[in-house]
């Protein structure tokens, strides 16, 4: 038992002093990862067939296809190639004459080394079932005089870039179908903006049958999505940026788009006047706006299911009642605004009436705190708070009042507000009334006194001796 400590030590004593021999055999395996690159590493299971100028090889090269002899072989088929990588440039050297190149089947396949050389003749290369192929590079065909026609249906392609289209002069043809598009990750953006009838969407010969796999449009029609994505970028505002977060379809199949209009941060004093079709969320925190009336009453913002206005400067959203918009809405966001007060009673008939409605924030803004304003906020506040999320932001504005002062509005005792000491402030029109009311009991009272004093004395009143 005493020897394996002991190991132990000696094991970590070697490697602390003798970092240089770690480094050395690191090197020397990267160099063992890249070798299968090289067409002779599968020779002991592979198969390979002639007919005249036609080959086809399964599990690799037999050796006696890659001795250092030029082949005039015109037809190459290559199933099962068994490494993760293929070197097409030692393949252009065996092989000058090729015309046709097929790679059929090959599971481990995930990348092509080399390019080939400006010599080549091949016009057709065909991909099938290469089902570790995410991306082909477009250096390895960027020097491809002859090539005309590109087959790579049923691969495991994701994106690809532009010059593997418009590289090879010649390049007639190209089929992608049967692959596993990733639509959302920005890799065929530059698809979205290609012209319907330019020269490299129609080389594209079944772009209409493509099919996005990955995240968020699994399963939606590619050419729908690109037409979207590029809708969306010519009509997003300046200076806003525009996702789209999800796509839908309806009911008929037709694909919806759910973007998101970023516009936070910009210093705007106006919100944008144009959305892109399918807007849902617009984003407008910390921007300069004092007021949502050019919201609620945009035609173009109603669609918009999610508002945030948070750290703004408006004071007053009584625009939103009886607004279409607030009838619908889905999320609001008015934190740290200059709210003193909102319109209970059209809050509380939203609240009721809007089934979208998820959450609504009202937090950081200095609310108003006296008893006219306070029962019925609170009131609103416990009533939903399912939806009103931040109730712990909701407080009483700053002030001298120890009892209010940034106090939690939907618990702070009414009674700390309208209490008995509070003098209840008299408005002007109950002043009005009071003179009213005073005026009228003096007029009566002259009357009741007239009137006695002529019972008593027969002395009419004053005023009627003046009268003519
Ligand atoms: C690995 O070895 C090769 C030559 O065998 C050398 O060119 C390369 O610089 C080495 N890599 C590192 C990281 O030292
Ligand atoms: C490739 O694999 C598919 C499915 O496994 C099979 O149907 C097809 O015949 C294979 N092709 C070749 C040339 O072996
Ligand atoms: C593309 O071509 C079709 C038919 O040739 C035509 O209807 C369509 O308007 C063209 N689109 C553009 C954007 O030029
Ligand atoms: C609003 O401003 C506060 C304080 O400056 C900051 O903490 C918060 O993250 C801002 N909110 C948003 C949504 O930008």
């Amino acid at each position: 038992m005493r020897g394996i400590p002991d190991a132990l030590v000696l094991f970590s004593v070697v490697t602390v002093v003798t970092p240089g021999f770690q480094f050395r055999a690191r090197n020397a395996s990267d160099a063992a990862v890249s070798k299968p690159c090289s067409l002779g590493e599968y020779t002991a299971k592979a198969q390979c067939m002639q007919s005249q100028y036609r080959l086809v090889c399964k599990d690799g090269f037999a050796s006696y296809w890659i001795r250092g002899i030029k082949r005039d072989i015109t037809h190459l088929r290559l199933q099962n190639w068994p490494g993760e990588c293929f070197n097409v440039a030692r393949l252009q050297y065996h092989y000058p004459e090729l015309v046709l190149l097929e790679f059929i089947n090959s599971t481990s396949l995930k990348s092509f080394k080399g390019q080939f050389s400006a010599m080549n003749k091949i016009e057709k290369l065909a991909l099938h079932g290469l089902m570790a192929l995410w991306e082909l590079t477009p250096e390895i065909v960027s020097d491809m005089p002859a090539l005309r026609e590109m087959d790579l249906r049923g691969n495991s392609l994701r994106h690809i870039k532009s010059p593997l289209l418009t590289g090879p002069r010649s390049l007639e043809r190209i089929y992608f179908a049967g692959n596993s598009w990733d639509c959302s990750d920005g890799g065929l953006d530059w698809l979205a903006m290609e012209n319907e009838n330019g020269t490299i969407r129609r080389k594209i010969v079944d772009y209409d049958e493509l099919v996005c796999h990955q995240q968020l449009y699994r399963g939606k029609p590619l050419n729908k999505v690109m037409d979207i994505i590029r809708t969306m970028r010519q009509t997003c505002p300046e200076p806003c940026e525009c996702t789209m977060t999800h796509v839908v379809s309806d009911s008929a199949g037709a694909v919806i788009p759910l973007i998101t209009v970023d516009c936070s941060n910009r210093q705007l004093e106006n919100p944008p006047s144009e959305l892109p079709p399918g807007t849902t969320t617009l984003r407008l925190e910390g921007n300069k706006l004092n007021t949502i009336r050019a919201i609620v009453h945009n035609p173009q913002y109603k669609k918009l299911a999610d508002l945030y206005l948070d750290n703004n400067s408006i004071s007053a959203v009584k625009e939103l009642e009886g607004t279409e918009w607030f009838s619908t809405f889905r999320v609001l966001s008015l934190r740290g605004n200059l709210l003193k007060q909102i319109p209970v009673y059209a809050f509380d008939k939203a609240f009721q009436y809007n089934n979208n409605i998820m959450h609504v924030f009202l937090g950081d803004n200095p609310w108003r705190c006296d008893c006219h304003y306070i029962p019925r906020f609170q009131s609103l506040l416990l009533k939903y708070k399912r939806v009103i999320r931040d109730l712990n932001d909701i407080r009483c504005s700053k002030s001298s009042d120890k009892k209010t002062s940034l106090i939690q509005i939907s618990t702070i005792p009414l009674g700390n507000i309208c209490g008995n000491d509070d003098v209840m402030p008299i408005s002007p029109i109950n002043i009005v009334n009071l003179v009213l009311l005073s005026l009228i009991l003096l007029v009566i009272g002259r009357f009741l006194y007239d009137w006695q004093n002529f019972k008593n004395t027969g002395e009419l009143p004053w005023l009627s001796s003046i009268l003519p």
